[in-house]
């Protein structure tokens, strides 16, 4: 289970996620959506405890990520929302999907090849890493952050350079791997039309969470409204976006 408890966080003196207050109960499998700047980022470093809290208490599996970094590493995984990977280094895209293993010592070529052919890019296995296209470049990430046996696993955007016909076909299978092998997620995401089909537990976050529930009972007009400033309603579709467009 996590849970959040009256959280704040920002950086410096500014404040940017206010009193934010969640329970989820493994294994779950969550969205967060928002517009830019809303703070989405902010809440899953805060699980990381990459950034610290100013209030409030959090508890990962009963492990608070401040005191227990090591822990923490253990059991979740991560994929920021830009890369972390060093592009003037030549690396292959297995020694890329490798690293969370290599890390904790369990380097197993099979279980790379598995997280390859999830995302669907086990072909380039070989590659350069920073020669691939953009899409692909962020599929590869995608498959380290599943390549080792985490409980919990945090995407920051992972299917925004993604094809629409990708996006549809990734999301079912993450999906899939919560159903069968128990895996909690928490994915931060724009387009929500690819959520849609799995009704997952939905936060919207604007600074604080506007509404929180399942997907089918929070894509109403009213909460879309109050978290992304305006939309415009048509027939069997909602636009949403902020004030400046
Ligand atoms: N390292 C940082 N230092 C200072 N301010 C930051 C830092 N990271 C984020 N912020 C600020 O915190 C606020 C929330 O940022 P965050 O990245 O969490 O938003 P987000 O919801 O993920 O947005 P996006 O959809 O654009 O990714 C923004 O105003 C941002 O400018
Ligand atoms: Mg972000």
């Amino acid at each position: 289970m996590i849970m959040m408890n009256h959280v704040s966080a920002g950086y410096g003196n500014r404040i940017v996620i206010e009193d934010i207050t969640i329970s989820l109960e493994h294994p779950f499998f969550a969205v967060i959506a928002g517009p830019n700047g809303a703070g989405k980022s902010t809440m899953l470093k805060v699980l990381l405890g990459i950034v610290k809290r100013k209030s409030g208490s959090v508890s990962v599996f009963g492990i608070d990520p401040e005191v227990d970094k090591k822990s923490i590493r253990r059991i979740v995984s991560y994929m920021p929302q830009s890369s972390t990977i060093n592009l003037d280094i030549p690396l292959r895209v297995k020694e890329v999907v490798a690293m969370p293993l290599r890390i904790m010592g369990e380097d197993d070529e099979s279980l790379v090849r598995e997280a390859l052919e999830i995302v669907g890019a086990e072909k380039y296995e070989n590659e350069i890493f920073s020669r691939l296209s953009g899409g692909l470049r962020q599929r590869v990430l995608l498959a380290r952050a599943l390549v080792k046996n985490a409980k919990l696993i945090l995407l920051d955007e992972p299917l925004s350079h993604i094809d629409s016909k990708g996006r549809g076909e990734i999301f079912s299978t993450l999906h899939r791997i919560h159903e069968e092998k128990g895996v909690s997620f928490l994915i931060v995401g724009h387009d929500l039309s690819v959520c849609a089909l799995y009704d997952p537990y939905l936060i919207l976050l604007n600074r604080r969470i506007v509404a929180h529930g399942r997907f089918s009972e929070i894509v109403k007009p009213k909460y879309l409204a109050e978290a992304y400033g305006s939309i415009l309603l048509g027939e069997g579709f909602v636009v949403m976006g902020e004030e400046h467009g």
